[in-house]
């Protein structure tokens, strides 16, 4: 058993230090022994990473776990309201890059091959397209943006959970933050999103330099990226939760996460 695990089974303790109750801004600070075997992040990326959450989904609707990769990438799609806040998430990232001054040439988008993920990835770039064709005046200007799918981007895998209901991510959770390795009802480990995740942004290192990478996913496998990425406690992920079409950048610094908020139930969430 690898010391990390065996420190968590004698001193349970240690892996609940309280992540959730910091009002701070700024990272969780701890990197302990606990979280050893979990994948280091890279040191100095060459591209600057932004992540986006889906809009608003009919299974978000239904209130269920949508984590099947056959199921979800074919049903599952975005509601009307969702479909707005893809919009706005479009416009936000438009408002955010021309603040950098970044052409679209610079721009790369991603996305999760799944339906909600991939719709709102199109509607997000058909309005950062066309955002930037009303700032050049030039309505012929070629489209520059096309979606790249990336199945590590896909859904955190919810084992025996899958098409319940999503008041079961409330047990799951509090799980996630005594051990990155918990995998109680199959559910996907923290530490395996972190390694599939760092196996992506390794990809996307050797693909692209300099470049804006938009990567339009889920919630827990975007708030692991950006915990993960910032080099702070994976295991406080489900405090720095995105809303359905929030744009965030994520930096090494961890600088942009937000500030931690207790863990929300999900059991009375539906909309
Ligand atoms: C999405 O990717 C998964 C593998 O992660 C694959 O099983 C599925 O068929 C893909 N769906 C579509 C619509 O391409
Ligand atoms: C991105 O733009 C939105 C909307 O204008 C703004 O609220 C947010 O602070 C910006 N984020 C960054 C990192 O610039």
């Amino acid at each position: 058993m690898p010391i990390s695990k065996l420190l968590l089974a004698v001193v349970p303790a240690l892996a609940l230090l309280p992540a959730t109750v910091r009002t701070n801004r700024g990272p969780a600070p701890l990197r302990t022994a606990t979280l050893e075997t979990v994948v280091e992040p890279p040191e100095e990326p060459r591209n600057t990473y932004w992540c986006v959450r889906h809009g608003q989904s009919t299974a978000n609707v239904e209130n269920i776990i949508s984590s099947n990769p056959a199921i979800g990438s074919t049903k599952h799609e975005l509601t009307a309201l969702g479909k707005e806040q893809a919009h706005v998430a479009g416009a936000d990232l438009w408002a955010n890059l021309s603040e950098l001054e970044v052409p679209l040439e610079d721009v790369v988008v991603y996305s999760s091959n799944f339906t909600r993920a991939r719709e709102t990835a199109q509607i997000a770039a058909y309005e950062m397209q066309r955002r930037a064709q009303i700032a050049a005046g030039d309505w012929e200007a070629p489209p520059l943006l096309q979606i790249g799918l990336l199945s590590d981007l896909r859904e955190r895998d919810f084992g025996s959970l899958d098409g319940l209901s999503a008041g079961n991510y409330d047990n799951v959770w509090p799980r996630d933050m005594a051990s990155p390795f918990d995998g109680t009802d199959g559910v996907e480990p923290v530490a395996d999103v972190c390694q599939r995740l760092s196996n992506m942004v390794d990809l996307l290192e050797k693909r692209h330099s300099g470049k804006q990478v938009i990567l339009t996913a889920h919630a827990d496998v975007i708030q692991i990226f950006q915990t993960w990425f910032a080099g702070c406690d994976v295991r406080a992920f489900s405090s720095y939760r995105f809303a359905n079409g929030e744009v965030r950048r994520c930096d090494r610094a961890g600088e942009c996460l937000p500030v931690p908020a207790p863990m929300q139930s999900q059991a009375a969430a539906a909309l």
